[in-house]
This record gives structure tokens, C-alpha cells and sequence, in this order.
């Protein structure tokens, strides 16, 4: 009864210009390891659940790279999505082609753009969810102890004195401003939400027919085409009219039955450039560089990445992200690095 959900839509907007919607970041190897995102996540997902029950759930625009990458997917495993509408609608959609498959069905939804160190760790608090979700009808997100007031996660309040594996969760931010974060670091019972979720298929349905009713009421209206070749036809004519949210703002934020449990691994958000410095290695100043040459004078804490393999030169100018690409030199500070989403959308609509 182990399926998952593989979130692998996104265009890694935070990442650009490396990553770009015609090859997001999950589709490239960022941290040089010999596999991309996407097949790092497919591979550890398939130690606890059949390879063939993992769904992934993607834009039309990626499926021929998701076949390439992982050339054994079966084709109605890979749900195309017609348009981006963020994470809801794919999951609802995803659920509700698993429950018809297996009316029993218990869900890991997994983003891909994670990395994990202790993958068998990780293994296991996926199965003791698995397990509680039999038990309980219960929304199950895995909590990260934060180490900032970092505002590109959910900020996840729980009940400090349960004990045992699972907290229940007292109330979920997603993605609080600054001062905001900085009260919920500094009161000690809140993790970050690392959007991995558990739920029984069931139970998920109904959560989004609780509190995103209207979502749920397009999307049943395509239960007979479900894995069936009305399917494409039905989503092609519906799916775009759907709300345009995240789960987490859609329904983790309303719902009353989250319960976390804190992760017991090392977790990083491949989300922007300075997550994925953290697993690179740096010269003695803390400069990171990929693909280029530095030479630095009073300069530290950078991450330059080219494509063009010249030699970057720089004095006096530290902390800084320079990624040059082939249409875009983006030069930005690390502190500022959230903004990079609405930089590129900016020249999105300028050029
Ligand atoms: N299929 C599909 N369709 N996938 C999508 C879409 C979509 O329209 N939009 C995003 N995704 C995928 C992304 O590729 C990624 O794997 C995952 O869904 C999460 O989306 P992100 O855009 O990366 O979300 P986020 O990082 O801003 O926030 C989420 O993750 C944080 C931890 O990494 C939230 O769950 C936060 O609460 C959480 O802290
Ligand atoms: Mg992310």
C-alpha cells in the first residue's frame, strides 16, 4: 500500500539564472555527484516503495526528461501537468489516481530538490509515518530543527511536550517575513517544514474537500478518466482553472490534524545558492566556485559559478552570488538571495 508522490514541476526560480524553466534544477547534477536531483530522489525513494508506485507528478514540458533521466518509468506513472498551477492541484490530482488504483493507499509526497546525507535514516522515518497513518487520521510533515530565520520554509509550531515520535503541530506558517522568523526561532518550538508529507490517500482527499472544497469539486469531476485515456482530455480542458497554491498555504496551514515528526537526518533545501554552498567545498576564504577560476584579494564567503570557464578576478567584495550564464551575468548579495524569484520574473517580462 506504499506510493509516493514525486513533486518534480517547478522551475527552481530562487536558482536562476542556472536554473531556467527549460532545465530546472531538479533535472541538472548541481552538486557535481553524478546524478541530478531527480534521480537521486527516485532512487532513495524506491528502497521503501515499489519503483512502479512512485508517481511523478510534473509539467507537460518535462516529461521527456524525466523519461530520459529514469528510463524505466512507465509512462502512466509521469502525470503531465497542462499548466503550472504550484503544488495543490498536483497533489490532489496524484491522490486521487492512487486511491483509485488502491483504495488503501498511504502517500509519501517528496519534492526533488532535497538532499539527504543519511538516506537509511530517512528510510525509516518514512516507514514509522507510513505506520501511523494506518493507525490515525493524521497529516504528517517531517519537522528540520532550524538553524535561522530563514523565510523560504514553513515555520511549523508544535507541542514541545509530546513525547515520542510525533508532535502535534499547533499552528503552520508558510514562509513568515524576517522579524517574524526571528520570534520563531527565538521561542524554541518551531522546525521548518521540509515538505515531505505522509497521508493516507483517503484522508488527504478529504482535507481538500474540507478546506479546498472548490478544488476538489473540479478535480472530481474527472473521476471516471483517471488512469484511462480520457484523462489527458479531461485535464487538458480543467485543469488550468484550478486555484494556483501550495499545499502548504492550502491546506497544512487550515488543517487541525498535523502532526510532525522531527527528522532524525541531515536535511538541506536545494532552494538557492547558498543551500547548495553548504554541500560544496570552499577555498580558505569561504569562496565557492564552480566551473571557473578565482583569484580574490580581501575577498570571502562568494559563490561564483560560470559557464564560460574564465578566470573571475575580485577584490574587496565578499558574500556575494555572481552567476554567469550564457544570456544572464546575475551579480546579487547572498542576504538578498530571496529576491532572486521576483528579480527573474521581472526580466521575464522586460526582455
Ligand atoms: N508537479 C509540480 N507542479 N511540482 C511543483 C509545482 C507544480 O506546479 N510547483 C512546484 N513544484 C515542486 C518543486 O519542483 C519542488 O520539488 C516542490 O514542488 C516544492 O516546491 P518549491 O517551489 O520548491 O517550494 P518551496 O521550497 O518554496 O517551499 C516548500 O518547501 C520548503 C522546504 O523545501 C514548502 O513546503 C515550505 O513549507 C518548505 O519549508
Ligand atoms: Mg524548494
Amino acid at each position: 500500500n506504499y506510493y509516493a508522490i514525486l513533486m518534480a514541476g517547478g522551475v527552481g526560480s530562487r536558482f536562476w539564472p542556472t536554473s531556467k524553466a527549460a532545465n530546472p534544477k531538479q533535472f541538472q547534477d548541481i552538486l557535481g555527484v553524478g546524478e541530478t536531483l531527480f534521480q537521486a530522489t527516485f532512487r532513495r525513494l524506491s528502497r521503501l516503495i515499489p519503483a512502479e508506485n512512485i508517481y511523478v507528478l510534473t509539467n507537460k514540458d518535462y516529461v521527456d526528461i524525466i523519461k530520459d533521466q529514469v528510463p524505466t518509468i512507465h509512462m502512466n506513472q509521469i502525470v503531465a501537468e497542462p499548466e503550472m498551477r504550484n503544488t495543490a492541484p498536483s497533489i490532489l490530482l496524484g491522490a486521487l489516481k492512487i486511491q483509485k488504483t488502491n483504495k488503501d493507499a498511504r502517500i509519501l509526497v517528496a519534492p526533488c530538490d532535497h538532499w539527504i546525507k543519511d538516506e537509511t535514516a530517512f528510510i525509516e522515518t518514512v516507514e514509522k509515518g507510513f505506520e501511523h497513518v494506518g493507525e490515525e487520521d493524521r497529516l504528517i510533515t517531517i519537522g528540520i530543527k532550524p538553524t535561522s530565520p530563514n523565510t523560504g520554509y514553513g515555520y511549523i509550531k508544535y507541542k514541545k511536550e509530546d513525547s515520542g515520535a510525533f508532535k502535534k503541530v499547533e499552528q503552520f506558517t508558510e514562509k513568515p517575513g524576517k522579524s517574524q522568523a526571528e520570534e520563531f526561532i527565538k521561542a524554541g518550538n518551531y522546525a521548518w517544514n521540509a515538505g515531505i508529507f505522509i497521508w493516507k490517500a483517503s484522508f488527504i482527499i478529504e482535507s481538500f474537500k474540507s478546506h479546498l472544497k472548490e478544488m476538489h469539486y473540479l478535480f472530481d469531476k474527472g473521476k471516471e478518466s483517471w488512469n484511462t485515456k480520457d484523462e489527458v482530455e479531461f485535464l487538458n480542458a480543467n485543469y488550468g482553472l484550478a486555484a494556483n497554491i501550495s499545499i502548504d498555504y492550502g491546506i497544512m496551514e487550515k488543517s487541525e490534524h498535523v502532526v510532525m515528526i522531527p527528522a532524525s537526518f541531515d536535511w538541506n533545501d536545494l532552494g538557492t545558492w547558498s543551500s547548495v554552498q553548504h554541500e560544496l567545498p570552499a577555498d580558505d576564504a569561504g569562496n565557492t566556485v564552480i566551473n571557473s577560476r578565482l583569484v580574490a584579494e580581501n575577498s570571502s564567503g562568494n559563490i561564483i559559478s560560470t559557464t564560460s570557464k574564465k578566470i573571475v578576478v575580485m577584490k574587496d567584495l565578499s558574500d556575494y552570488i555572481i552567476v554567469d550564464d550564457e544570456d544572464v551575468l546575475l551579480i546579487i548579495p547572498k542576504a538578498d538571495e530571496q529576491e532572486i524569484k521576483q528579480l527573474r520574473a521581472k526580466v521575464m517580462k522586460d526582455f
